[in-house]
């Protein structure tokens, strides 16, 4: 991809959290979220991120908008044709620019204000960094309600009056209206029950044409993340273990975390497949495993894999997999 056609660049990005002991909240250690994390996006591209609690999914997206900063690494994003490295702005570099960063969070009841209508839900981020008349303002609200499947005459109801699916629509709604080259999802089904899951994915399916949208889609469903996303990384412990085009991982997925993320998806047939029990837990990322971070949990470990990193590699081309046993293992995948 040629650096114009890119959109965001990832460059090895590290984020620590310090962990605080005692009365004197002296720095006992650090939760590693992120740990070399590398990716690039184009322009009108749908990125999928799938992987377990705790891997690091909501911290990589609230890096990406700012709101944790890196602890190392770079984030460079284009925007009409500039670049800029966003942890090296300044406040009020970054505050010029997050009209064109916007997020949506999993649980549409805390991330929006319940004493704020509609209106001014969809109003204010407009007011902040635009200067439209009125009428225009209401032209633009009553716009992106209707782009989102709700009733422009319930623009002065409040959050509560809404149901968990319309609520997750006034919150796209709100990342949306200001146009955004880059939107963020964080599990923006997972509130949600199965029905109204599809609606919302058919919906961002629809807004994505409509607004031509680039955007990352995060989810611990692989099923949410194959149905939107062209592309797809798989996160374990704050790495990135597998990347790639989303045929190709699922079909003939490369590293044993994502066979068994593929094998635990029920099957509508009710044949069974070659079931892979994930044992154990996640492991602590205050001090992960050496080697390979998945060995403890991997059926397929050697004597290397505890002792040596393994580094993201080409497998063919657009797939890549961080397993130093890619090359002779035949793993199972959908189908
Ligand atoms: N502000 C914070 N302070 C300390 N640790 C944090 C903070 N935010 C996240 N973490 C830790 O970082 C790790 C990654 O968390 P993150 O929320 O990014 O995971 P996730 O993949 O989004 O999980 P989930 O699927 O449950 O939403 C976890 O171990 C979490 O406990
Ligand atoms: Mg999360």
């Amino acid at each position: 991809m040629s650096k114009q056609e890119s959109v965001l660049e990832v460059e090895n990005l590290r984020v620590y959290f310090p962990v605080y002991r005692g009365f004197l909240r002296k720095v006992s250690g650090y939760v590693q979220a992120l740990e070399k994390v590398c990716f690039t996006m184009g322009k009108g591209e749908v990125l999928g991120i799938v992987g377990e609690s705790g891997c690091g999914k909501s911290t990589l997206l609230k890096s990406i908008s700012m709101l944790v900063p890196p602890t190392e690494g770079k984030i460079v994003f284009s925007c009409n044709g500039n670049f800029y490295v966003l942890n090296e702005l300044t406040y009020h570099e970054l505050v010029k620019l997050r009209p064109f960063i916007q997020i949506v969070f999993q649980d549409p009841f805390s991330s929006l204000n319940p004493r704020m209508r509609v209106w001014n839900l969809l109003a204010e981020p407009l007011q902040l960094h635009a200067s439209l008349s009125r009428s225009k303002l209401r032209d633009r609200v009553e716009e992106i309600l209707v782009s989102v499947g709700l009733d422009p005459s319930h623009v002065y109801r409040f959050p509560h009056q809404f149901s968990g699916g319309e609520r997750q629509r006034i919150a796209i709604a709100r990342a949306l209206i200001l146009r955004p080259s880059l939107l963020l999802l964080d599990e923006p089904t997972s509130a949600l029950d199965v029905s109204l899951q599809a609606q919302v994915l058919t919906l961002l399916e629809k807004l994505k044409e409509e607004y031509k949208l680039t955007y990352i889609l995060v989810s611990h469903n692989l099923g949410v993340v194959k149905y939107l996303s062209r592309r797809i990384l798989i996160m374990y412990l704050g790495r990135i273990v597998e990347s790639g085009e989303s045929e190709d991982v699922f079909f003939s997925p490369r590293h044993p975390y994502t066979e068994a993320l593929i094998q635990a998806i029920p099957r509508l047939d009710g044949e069974g497949r070659r079931r892979i029990i994930l044992k154990g837990e996640v492991p602590n990322p205050i001090s992960p495993p050496s080697g390979c971070v998945f060995h403890p949990r991997c059926i397929y470990k050697r004597g290397i894999c505890e002792k040596k990193i393994p580094q993201l590699q080409d497998v063919s081309s657009l797939h890549r997999v961080a397993c130093h046993r890619a090359e002779e293992l035949k793993l199972a995948g959908l189908g």
